[in-house]
């Protein structure tokens, strides 16, 4: 048993650790094949893009489309594949899809899928099975490359899938005529560090990440705040606490945590703050609020940050172009489920009520 987890306890450990290796195979794949620059052609000429996807692929669906919005200046709608139904309507021949499901076998993106196709749309698709339902049935398939991931709590196959997503919004920027041939090559070199900086993200914390669940593992909630970028990973950082450790954790935009989550926070309330490049300022004044009420404020940040944040505790990773910053920040929240699951006696390869892959509407 312990040999399939190539010496790990959990799968999950296991598959955080596999992410640079995971994602050097994701990049290679994609420079080494044009179905992404076709695909970006005709995506680019369509009106609208939509993005649909479930619970991690929904998140790595909104770095997409973060993405895609700087790079190309076109407005994307990310939607939850299960609400496809009350935007149907919208799809036409004029219509691109890119469906993100690492499993390419969840339902309701399935039918998100088929609803759109039957409706003239253009189906791009994310996933890491070719040979999946989503795989068979799009008209332009990516796959992630990611190899098969155990721990029903995704990790390796978000930053895979995010950096497919970059990948495109690259692709579209130079298809639309937003960007050159020289931005496009600077925009492929940096993201073929995404592998590297995973790796030095991993070093620089996860000491500190397994040592901070002894002081809040306890807690009965969490937040985690971001702006920009930093929404979608918070998101992310949530649901990974909630999927693995039970402990209720809600993700909101920094700024609109003044209305509602606020009113929760009282000592030591635990607030983490995803902070992304461009966000900064704002976050130190949102910072300096939770500080006010006490609460146990941690801004996971990069060096060039540090010594104008005022958080109790500061995680530091690596500083990096935008474009990585998902590598750079994603591995620490990992980490901190995994640990606090461990710390709480849990078993985060295998959390209650959840499946890898939901086949039940
Ligand atoms: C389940 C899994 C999640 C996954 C989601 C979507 O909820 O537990 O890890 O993100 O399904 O799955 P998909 O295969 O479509 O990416």
């Amino acid at each position: 048993e312990m040999a399939k987890k190539g010496g790990y306890p959990h799968y999950m450990i296991k598959e955080i650790y596999e992410q640079p290796l995971a994602l050097k195979s994701t990049f290679e794949g994609l420079i080494s094949d044009e179905t992404i620059i076709e695909a970006a052609d005709l995506i680019s000429k369509k009106d609208k893009i939509f993005i649909a996807a479930a619970g991690t692929s929904y998140h790595a669906g909104l770095v997409t489309k973060y993405f895609i919005e700087k790079i190309t200046g076109r407005a994307v709608y990310t939607f939850i594949s299960s609400e496809y139904k009350n935007i149907e309507y919208l799809v036409d021949n004029d219509t691109a899809i890119i469906v993100i499901s690492q499993s390419g076998e969840t339902i309701d993106t399935i039918k998100a899928m088929r609803s759109s196709k039957n409706r003239g749309g253009v189906i791009f698709a994310i996933t890491n099975v070719i040979g999946s339902t989503i795989g068979r049935e799009a008209n332009y398939v990516v796959p992630m490359r990611a190899g098969p991931e155990i721990g029903v709590a995704a990790t390796k196959t978000f930053l895979t899938q995010v950096l497919v997503g970059s990948m495109l919004a690259v692709n579209l920027g130079k298809s639309i005529g937003k960007i050159n041939e020289t931005e496009y090559n600077q925009m492929i070199n940096t993201l073929s560090y995404s592998p590297n900086i995973v790796g030095s993200s991993i070093s620089m914390t996860e000491g500190i990440m397994k040592k901070l669940p002894e002081r809040f593992s306890s807690k009965n909630s969490i937040y985690f705040l971001g702006r920009g970028l930093g929404v979608p990973l918070a998101y992310e950082a949530a649901l990974k606490m909630k999927e693995i450790t039970y402990i209720h954790a809600e993700a909101y935009p920094a700024g609109e945590s003044k209305h509602g989550p606020i009113a929760l926070i009282e000592k030591d309330f635990p607030v983490f703050f995803v902070v992304t490049k461009d966000t900064y300022e704002e976050i130190a004044s949102n910072i300096a609020e939770m500080n006010a009420r006490d609460a146990y404020t941690i801004a996971l940040a990069s060096e060039e940050k540090l010594e104008n944040l005022q958080p109790r505790l500061t995680i530091t990773v690596p500083k990096v172009d935008l474009l990585l910053e998902p590598y750079s920040l994603i591995p620490p929240i990992q980490l901190l489920s995994y640990y606090t699951a461990v710390v709480r006696g849990l078993d985060p390869d295998k959390p209650r009520n959840l499946a890898k892959t939901v086949t039940v509407e």
